[in-house]
């Protein structure tokens, strides 16, 4: 090749380089593969909407393309030459992608075209244009959607988020919605944690005192644990559940944007609120009341006493109407964080253990465990449990869900399991997502880029055993709809991709990218989001002259940050934090902070009293 000639291709490569970079659509989870295409499609009232009869989308996709822009697209079976479409194909005999899930969106300037083998390939489909769509506003009731290629399917079957709806209960509409907003990106997973010592949320028909004591509790407000225990003739006001028939809306709806619902039913420790219904369920006997949210641990026994029949009675009668209710394979059945202390003092459950040879209470952990199992197969379902069923031995065919980091998970698989990872440090949503100034109180810490950059198959462990991985969503510092939205949004943008998008697609600098475009996303959907990755987190140590040094840093690379000593708010002409730890003079008693992106304020001020940075000093 000639010089010039070489030179004018390399400039093109360049210039097209640029291009790709600037336009390439801020689609999360990230695709497997887009290949971007001259010019754009229009979608306004005037595109027609070609639905394959079979594929159960056409009221669900026209629902939510009106939802976006008000447009009334009509659905037709064909068009005439020359008719702008969007034309879903459903070809069980598509080369590729050969996935289930998976799809190839073809958009050009004449159609936009959606084809997949199932209708849940489809779907994602739709959700990746329904995203675009957003992207892309060009007008009042008009999209241009650049031209692309996009073939994409998930890197993992078990894409989750878990609900808590016991510590506070969230109304059928908001977990409608919640369901809604996981769709949109390819969560297919919603894990309903439905029982819990503050709560018992699910109608049992044969139990009824369940929901007629259980679900509810005297109200509280204020700070999580430290609410007083119920007064004398106090009555317990707060609460609700889901009848059966709620229930099953809730799956339909589900169902239809293809996620599965795992109910989760938390045995044998978190069961007070069973207990404070039938208290014969405890070793102790004793009557208490659902807990509002005050101390109780080793103080009120929340444990069913595995020596007893009549608990496995019970049990059986709660998981032949789940196992009724719900369609999917699984059934969580909790197994975390049960104290042994009162099967320890009782004299039955001692005497059981003697007469069964079980040496120790994990031994009966699990003894207990492999009976729910038991129960659950005749029943026709797999058991889930948190990782505490390891203990004393797993059950036969139990699925772990490794909470308490991976090790848990690492365990399992080794002895042959199935896994799913939650490890708490990088999915736990109720935690802290910037500095604890500026955010509501919880209890440890789990930033965007924490959540973004792991992989939920750990070292060493066969990813065929690995099915996936979950954001969970405890709700004690969460009393309503709007904040575990706040918790769940963007930590669940960096899990979607995380579980979606092949690793060698994940980014953390693209990503990044993507937010902000993201963020339009989440506002014109209605989801209430953090922006705590833009704000500054001070992280302080004590030099060996005792001098408090600070640390200062934001999630997002590249802002900058401005601070003051003097009281004052910083802005551009303060000093510019440098990375360099700052030594906090003697006379200085508070810290203020902000980042700022090309010279405007972009994150909260922070305002860190000396005491707080003096107790975050190691
Ligand atoms: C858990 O966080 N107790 C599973």
């Amino acid at each position: 090749m000639k010089k010039n000639a070489c030179l004018l291709v390399v400039s093109a490569l360049l210039s097209f380089t640029a291009v790709t970079a600037q336009t390439k659509p801020a689609i999360v989870p990230e695709p497997v593969s887009i290949v971007e295409g001259k010019g754009a499609f229009i979608v306004n009232d005037h595109t027609a909407l070609i639905i394959p009869r079979s594929a159960g989308l056409d009221g669900y996709i026209r629902e939510w393309i009106g939802d976006i822009a008000g447009l009334n697209l009509q659905v037709k079976t064909a068009v005439a030459s020359g008719e702008q479409a969007i034309r879903l194909v459903l070809d069980p005999a598509l080369p590729e992608p050969v996935h289930d899930e998976g799809y190839r969106l073809s958009v050009t300037a004449q159609e936009i075209n959606v084809k997949a083998r199932k209708t849940a390939g489809l779907f994602y489909g739709l959700q990746t244009l329904r995203q675009l769509l957003l992207l892309s506003p060009e007008q009042e009731h008009q999209y241009r959607v650049p031209a692309m290629e996009v073939v994409d399917y998930p890197r993992f079957k078990w894409r989750g988020l878990m609900l808590d709806v016991s510590r506070h209960f969230f109304p059928k509409e908001f977990v409608k919605k919640y369901i809604d907003d996981m769709a949109r990106y390819k969560f297919n997973v919603f894990h309903w944690h439905l029982t819990d010592d503050q709560g018992w949320r699910i109608e049992i028909k044969a139990l009824p005192r369940l929901t007629e004591v259980g679900a509810w509790r005297v109200p509280r407000t204020g700070q999580w644990w430290s609410f007083d225990p119920p007064g004398a003739n106090e009555k317990p006001s707060y609460g609700g559940y889901y009848s059966q028939q709620d229930i099953k809306d809730i799956i339909a709806y589900a169902a239809e944007r293809n996620i599965t619902i795992v109910p989760e039913i938390d045995v044998p420790g978190h069961s007070l609120a069973a207990i404070a219904a039938y208290p014969y369920l405890s070793a102790t006997g004793y009557i208490y009341p659902v807990n509002p949210g005050s101390k109780f641990y080793n103080i009120d026994d929340n444990t069913l006493n595995p020596a007893d029949e009549r608990v496995y009675s019970f049990l059986d009668k709660v998981f032949t109407e789940v196992a009724a209710l719900f369609p999917g394979a699984y059934i969580h059945i909790g197994g975390d964080e049960c104290t042994k202390l009162f099967w320890q003092r009782s004299a039955m459950v001692q005497d059981f253990m003697k007469q069964q040879g079980i040496k120790t209470e994990h031994g009966l952990q699990s003894y207990f465990i492999k009976r729910v199992e038991k129960i659950l197969k005749k029943k026709g379902k797999k058991l889930i449990g948190w990782d505490e069923i390891l203990e004393g031995g797993l059950a036969p065919e139990a699925t772990v869900m490794s909470w308490r980091g991976t090790q848990g998970g690492i365990e399992a698989a080794k002895q042959g399991h199935q896994v799913i990872l939650t490890p708490n440090n990088n999915v736990y949503l109720d935690l802290y997502q910037g500095d604890p100034l500026l955010e509501s109180d919880t209890y440890s810490m789990l930033r965007l880029k924490t959540s973004y950059q792991w992989s939920p198959v750990p070292q060493g462990v066969d990813e065929a055993l690995v099915l996936g991985g979950q954001g969970n969503l405890w709700t004690e510092s969460v009393p309503g709809g709007r904040h575990a939205e706040y918790m769940t949004w963007p930590r669940s943008l960096a899990l979607a991709e995380v579980f979606w998008s092949p690793q060698n697609k994940q980014n953390w600098t693209r990503f990044q990218q993507k937010l902000e475009p993201q963020f339009n996303v989440l506002d014109a959907a209605g989801i209430r989001y953090s922006r705590a990755a833009f704000d500054v987190l001070a992280t302080a140590k004590h030099d060996g002259e005792k001098q408090l040094l600070v640390s200062l840093g934001t999630d997002i690379d590249s802002l900058d940050i401005y601070y003051t000593l003097d009281n004052t708010n910083p802005d551009t002409a303060a000093a510019r934090y440098n990375g360099t730890p700052i030594i906090i003079p003697k006379s200085c008693f508070q810290l203020r902070a902000q980042s700022f992106q090309k010279g405007r304020a972009i994150g909260q001020l922070l305002i860190a009293p000396r005491e707080t940075l003096e107790k975050r000093a190691p």
